[in-house]
Order: C-alpha cells, then sequence, then structure tokens
C-alpha cells in the first residue's frame, strides 16, 4: 500500500467508524497501546477473538471436516533455516525500497510513480531518493544463546512451507492417497515496509492455508476447482456478491513459485485488494525440499505404477484480512425514522455473540428468569446477559456488534413462559417458549 491515501471522504469515514467501533466495543486494540502502540501490530480484544475464531471455524469445516480428502496440521513457527533457502525465500522474498534522503520517508519502489523514481524524487517532499535496494522481509532471530550468523532462524512468512515439510509424514500415517490436501491455520510474520490499512497489511497476522497435492496433468483441473470452491466460501459467510471478483496474475506478477495464479479480491473502502491467492505451484515446492534436504520425497502412484514429485495447488488465505472484509460488508448504518443506528449484519455462525437474553425491567421476577434462560443457553453458545439501561438502548448495544437474537422476558412471561426473540436485520419479534430457546438458536446459527 503506497503512504497516499487514496480514499474518498465517505469511505475514509467508514474506516474511521469501523476503527472507532472495533476499539470502543473490545474488538480491536492497538498492540502496546500504553506504550504509543507498536506499528501494525494489532490485538483481538473479546469480541474480536470470538469473530476471529468463527472465521478460523467457518474455514476448518468447509475445508476439513466437510470433505474427506483434506487432512489438518499444526507445524511449529520456527523451522530449520534451509527450509527458507529451500522454499526461495532468503533469495526471493524481497521488496525494492528507497528511502528519501530529506523527509527519511521509505517507500517501495514499486509502489510510487515510475517518474519520481527515475528522477530519484521523492513523492512526498520532492527530496532525493536512495538507489532501490533489495529488502528481505522476512524477520530473523536467533536460536540459543548465541547470536552469530550460525543460530539465524527465521518467523515464519507463509504457513505453507510447514505443510510441504510434513507431506510425507502425514500421507504415510494417514494412508493418503493422491490427490490429497493439508491444512493449516496459524501466525506468518512479515517486516512489510508499508503496512497500513488497520488490518489490512500488518506484520503479524494469521493465514489460513491448505496445500492440494495432484498427478501432473490434472493441475490445472484442480486449480480451476479450487479457484471456484474458495470464492463460494466467501459468499457462504455472507459477504455481498458484488464484492468480490477474480484477479488473474500476469505473467509479470507471479510468485517465483507460481505458474499460474488468481487472486480473490474484496472490495475495500480503499479500494479493490487481495483477500486469499491461489496458486499452481507445480512440483517447485517439493522439489527444492528434495534437493536442499537430500531426502526422497517422490509419491508412488500405485493407480498408474509411476514414481513422481506430486504437484501442488494452494488456497492462501488471510484471516485479518477476511475478518476486515466481513466488517466492510456487514457495517450498515439504518434510518429507523426516529434515529439511525448501526448495525452489524454478520452471518449468524460468524457473530462474535449470538444471542442477548434481557429481561424488560429489573422487577417482578423477570431478571431471574431472564438470568435461568442464559444460563441454559451457555454451555452451547457465546450468549450475553444484560439488565442495565433501557430496552432500546440494549438492543442498540447488540445490534452494533452484530448479536443476531435478543430474547426478552417480559411481563408476558410471567404468565405463559414466552418470550420475544428480536431478529437484528428486521427488527421484527416473535415470541416463542422460553424452552425453546435453545432449538431456536440451534436451528438459526448453522454453517
Ligand atoms: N503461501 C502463499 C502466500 O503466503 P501471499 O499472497 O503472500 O501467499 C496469502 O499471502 C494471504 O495472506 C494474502 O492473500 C493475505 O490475505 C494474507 N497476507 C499476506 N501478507 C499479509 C500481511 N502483511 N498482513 C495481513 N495479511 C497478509
Amino acid at each position: 500500500m503506497s503512504k497516499k491515501n487514496t480514499m474518498t471522504s465517505p469511505q475514509t469515514q467508514l474506516m474511521d467508524k469501523l476503527v472507532s467501533l472495533c476499539k470502543r466495543r473490545g474488538f480491536i486494540f492497538q498492540s502496546s497501546e500504553i506504550y504509543g502502540g507498536i506499528n501494525a501490530c494489532w490485538d483481538y480484544g473479546p469480541l474480536g477473538v470470538e469473530l476471529k475464531n468463527n472465521i478460523k471455524q467457518a474455514w476448518w469445516k468447509a475445508m476439513v471436516y466437510e470433505r474427506d480428502d483434506i487432512e489438518g496440521l499444526d507445524s511449529a513457527i520456527l523451522m530449520h533455516p534451509k527450509v527458507w533457502e529451500a522454499s526461495g525465500h532468503v533469495e526471493n522474498f524481497t521488496d525494492p525500497l528507497v528511502d528519501c534522503k530529506s523527509c527519511k520517508l521509505r517507500f517501495r519502489a514499486d509502489q510510487i510513480p515510475e517518474e519520481n523514481l527515475k528522477l530519484k524524487k521523492c513523492p512526498e517532499c520532492g527530496g532525493e531518493l536512495t538507489e532501490p535496494r533489495r529488502f528481505n522481509l522476512m524477520f530473523k532471530t536467533f536460536m540459543g544463546p548465541v547470536e552469530d550468523e550460525a543460530h539465524v532462524v527465521y518467523l515464519r512468512p507463509e504457513t505453507a512451507q510447514g505443510i510441504y515439510v510434513n507431506f510425507e509424514n502425514v500421507y504415510v500415517s494417514m494412508r493418503r492417497k493422491i490427490p490429497f490436501g493439508i491444512a493449516q491455520i496459524g501466525k506468518a510474520f512479515r517486516n512489510e515496509i508499508t503496512p497500513g490499512n488497520f488490518i489490512f497489511r500488518t506484520r503479524e497476522f494469521e493465514q489460513m492455508e491448505m496445500q492440494y497435492f495432484v498427478r501432473s496433468g490434472t493441475d490445472m483441473e484442480w486449480f480451476e476447482k479450487w479457484r471456484e470452491e474458495r470464492f463460494k466460501w466467501y459468499l457462504r459467510i455472507g459477504i455481498k456478491p458484488e464484492k468480490l471478483r477474480f484477479h488473474r496474475h500476469g505473467p509479470d506478477e507471479l510468485a517465483h513459485y507460481a505458474s499460474a495464479a488468481y487472486d480473490i479480491q474484496f472490495e475495500f473502502p480503499f479500494g479493490w485488494q487481495e483477500l486469499e491467492g491461489i496458486h499452481n505451484r507445480t512440483d517447485y515446492d517439493l522439489s527444492r525440499h528434495q534437493q536442499y534436504s537430500g531426502n526422497d520425497l517422490s509419491y508412488y502412484d500405485d493407480e498408474i505404477g509411476q514414481k513422481y514429485i506430486p504437484y501442488i495447488i494452494e488456497t492462501s488465505a488471510g484471516c485479518d484480512r477476511t475478518l476486515l472484509a466481513v466488517l466492510v460488508n456487514a457495517y450498515d448504518e439504518e434510518d429507523t425514522g426516529k434515529e439511525i443506528r448501526t448495525v452489524l449484519r454478520l452471518h449468524p455462525f460468524i457473530a462474535p455473540i449470538k444471542a442477548a437474553v434481557l429481561p424488560l425491567v429489573n422487577r417482578e421476577n423477570m431478571p431471574e428468569i431472564a438470568y435461568e434462560i442464559y444460563k441454559s443457553l451457555k454451555p452451547h453458545f457465546k450468549v450475553f446477559y444484560d439488565d442495565s439501561g433501557s430496552i432500546g438502548r440494549r438492543y442498540r448495544r447488540q445490534d452494533e456488534i452484530g448479536t443476531p437474537f435478543c430474547f426478552t422476558v417480559d411481563s408476558q412471561t410471567l404468565q405463559d413462559g414466552t418470550v420475544t426473540v428480536r431478529d437484528r436485520d428486521t427488527m421484527r419479534q416473535e415470541r416463542i417458549h422460553k424452552s425453546e430457546a435453545l432449538d431456536f438458536l440451534k436451528e438459526k446459527i448453522t454453517f
């Protein structure tokens, strides 16, 4: 992302409103805020962690549980340093960097106007720019007490390599046959030169990656299948179709390991940007790990009686970016005639809190009944009990955090045991018996 802000005003406002809502309502806080913060690192608060976990669960469900050709994995963040030589990251995972000698701002050379680069002129202050130099995005640290070159290890810049080095372990232990996939969710770290746009581009983030191992010759067919499959997943979590599109990589955009690639893009307030990459990585990764490790990583395909290095189709999604897209997609301000209500129209499965249980007033046994309902739902769903403030205010608070349902105990409950169920999106209310609340949620909170 370039330093220049290309947002138009209402879109800037939307981002500002979202950032403010995220902080105010406990979704996302700046990391180390009491120390002035640390650039491009964010902490997920009580509601943010629920939202993020639900996104990860929706991914894991679609990618692992609902299929019978994918296994899960959770590999270590720190890996043997040779992994990153084999993967090509030591050599190729670089961005060209230029500094302004006057204002000291730093830019990615490929993100400033060509004219500025040619004239070596800073796009901000007009000062002189340095020659571009290659900057490796991997964070380095040391393993053990000695801080020298021999003890350098990297924080992984992608989770994918943990899958490749375990390819043989997984297919042997799980008695898998090609085609099959391995899925993993985990942290990745990149020393980005120009992070920004809230949680869009950060230095510590989470990826949801799946590597699908196939026979060469079938790779493009699987590549097509997977890009369709992944597009559908975003629709399934409630993203509006008009907010999604594919971007096919041209030859100059392809990563060093890819023969074909599509991005799934989302229309953020700051423009169309990548949510996920689908890559045909050919036999590049396993061949390189075979070469660098000296281990035979070929696979014997008994269907055709041949040994070969499998091709890999990768689907690589960013969890934080998906979360930002989900928030942008869900944010709405609605004129009710009396006021403007802010509502997050989140998919019920993704919503951090599934239901609030509210006594209409704090008397006549209503709080006790409401608390009993809350307790009965708690083991099954993340629910919330709230008895403070006017009922209208309590509904608005739930709307703003995307809670799809509110159960309210009122005077009729005292007579016939029924409660109202308020729908977040339509604000319509219906009555059900309090004993049906759990089944009601079970029916509605599905994915
Ligand atoms: N294994 C392939 C790979 O890592 P990538 O396109 O570099 O491919 C995949 O990254 C996804 O990871 C991106 O589509 C994005 O969602 C997420 N991602 C990458 N860099 C990120 C960053 N600095 N901050 C947040 N998410 C990031």
